[in-house]
């Protein structure tokens, strides 16, 4: 079968190398891809936000199967503009979609489901949200209510951070912002964990720890991720369990009491607090990179596995995963996540020979003239699987050094906790 997949970055590369093992898959299409998808699928230059034109050229080359990588498309329609067509698309429809892209309608669902999350309170304009910001305790977490790409929350330590963070929201520096959430701040350590669900049965995807913060020992910016091991130390069946009875199970309920079902990845971002989870956000997608972290160590033919899903026979289908411990960094632009250089040349790409178990993920990267540039801030990601997370990750880092790149950094320090 022919596949289309939605999205340019690590994350769809991923899903692309795992979609060329597969017994069920013939030719491969990006729309757009980067330069690590042009080797083994054909990039097509459509934007994602153009369903009419992808539909178009699916039906050109008899793509049967579509995946979406990131949330944009999802949460502007796609899967509810393909469900009219014979293509099949694997994601959640728009309203299920709504539980990344707008946080307060996650609160007020948690709110009414009892699901565990940090308390918080929701204000539509600046004043107001002023007012309070004066007699609370710090620190807090402040949130700007849309898509905003990894950014948008504010880690406040004291009124006068607040009241910057509450400004810029208002301001638009992520989009028109009609109201913002202020949060406690929950102390913790994070877990990334994901099920896919075909509608009426859901399995566990596995766990994994990203670390988000652009600096050494997770400190200065938020970032799109720099880096994550699987399966997370934090991981227990105790756990597991409380994760599935107090928020999993009651949020696909909610999503049913809303009149559809959830088809799709299902990213649940979690803060353990005491071996109690709670819910920080949704994602409907893989995590990124969370998802270069975890496919290496899958087993089970993804191919086959999403076209199970996409005929809700998901329940008859086994996972299995390998009993290695994955790790993955991720090669920045300097610069990231503000402004950085565009289309540097990557010269040791080319020569750079991976071993069975070590992988490179392209993100922002293009092919010209026969060399490898990096376009965007998180450029590429190794990943090493291995018997354990200290070899795996000694040998990311030995391919990062091979690499050489002084346009570039990366991380030093990921998987440190389980190291
Ligand atoms: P979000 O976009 O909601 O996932 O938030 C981005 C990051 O901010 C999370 O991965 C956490 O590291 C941090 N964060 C968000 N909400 C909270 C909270 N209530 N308490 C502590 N940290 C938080
Ligand atoms: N790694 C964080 C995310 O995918 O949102």
């Amino acid at each position: 079968m022919n596949i289309g997949i939605i999205g340019s970055g690590g994350r769809e590369h991923s899903i692309c190398y795992k979609l060329k093992e597969s017994l069920l898959v013939d030719k491969i299409f990006c729309f757009p891809g980067n330069a690590g998808t042009e080797l083994i699928a054909e990039n097509i230059n459509i934007e994602s936000s153009n369903f009419k034109k992808i539909h178009k050229f699916c039906e050109e080359e008899k793509i049967e199967l579509i995946i979406v990588g990131p949330e944009k498309p999802l949460v502007d329609g796609i899967v509810d503009y393909f469900k009219n067509t014979n293509i099949k698309i694997f994601g959640p429809d728009k309203l299920c979609s709504q539980l990344e892209g707008s946080k307060t309608f996650t609160k007020k669902l948690c709110e009414k489901y009892k699901i565990p999350t940090a308390d918080f309170k929701i204000f539509n304009e600046e004043k107001s949200a002023l007012n309070y910001l004066q007699s609370v305790d710090y620190p807090l977490v402040i949130k700007a209510d849309g898509l905003a790409a990894g950014k948008g929350v504010y880690i406040c330590k004291d009124f006068y951070e607040a009241k910057i963070a509450i400004k810029e929201i208002f301001e638009g520096r992520f989009g028109s912002a009609d109201c913002v959430l202020i949060e406690k701040f929950l102390i913790g350590e994070e877990m990334s964990y994901f099920i896919i669900s075909d509608g009426s049965t859901y399995k566990f995807f596995q766990t994994a720890q990203d670390h988000k913060r652009v600096g050494e020992n997770d400190t200065g910016k938020n970032t799109g991720g720099m880096g994550a091991y699987s399966p997370s130390r934090l991981y227990s069946k105790i756990l597991d369990t409380k994760i599935n009875e107090k928020i999993i199970k009651p949020t696909l309920n909610a999503i049913k009491d809303l009149g559809t079902s959830y088809c799709g990845f299902l990213y649940i971002g979690l803060m353990i607090v005491n071996n109690e989870p709670y819910l920080i956000e949704f994602n409907v997608r893989m995590g990124d990179p969370e998802c270069q972290t975890i496919l290496p160590i899958l087993e089970t033919d993804l191919g086959e596995l999403i076209y199970a899903c996409c005929q809700q026979k998901l329940s008859k289908f086994q996972i299995k995963w390998k009993e290695t411990k994955s790790v993955c960094i991720v090669l920045c632009s300097k610069g990231y996540p503000d402004d950085f250089k565009k289309n540097v040349k990557i010269n040791q790409i080319k020569n750079i020979k991976l071993d069975e178990n070590e992988y490179i993920f392209h993100a922002g990267t293009k092919i010209k003239d026969e060399e490898y540039l990096a376009t965007g801030g998180r450029v590429l990601n190794v990943v090493a699987i291995s018997e354990n997370f200290k070899k795996s990750k000694e040998q990311t880092v030995k391919i990062l050094n091979n690499l050489d790149w002084r346009e570039g950094f990366f991380r030093r320090d990921i998987a440190y906790k389980v190291i």
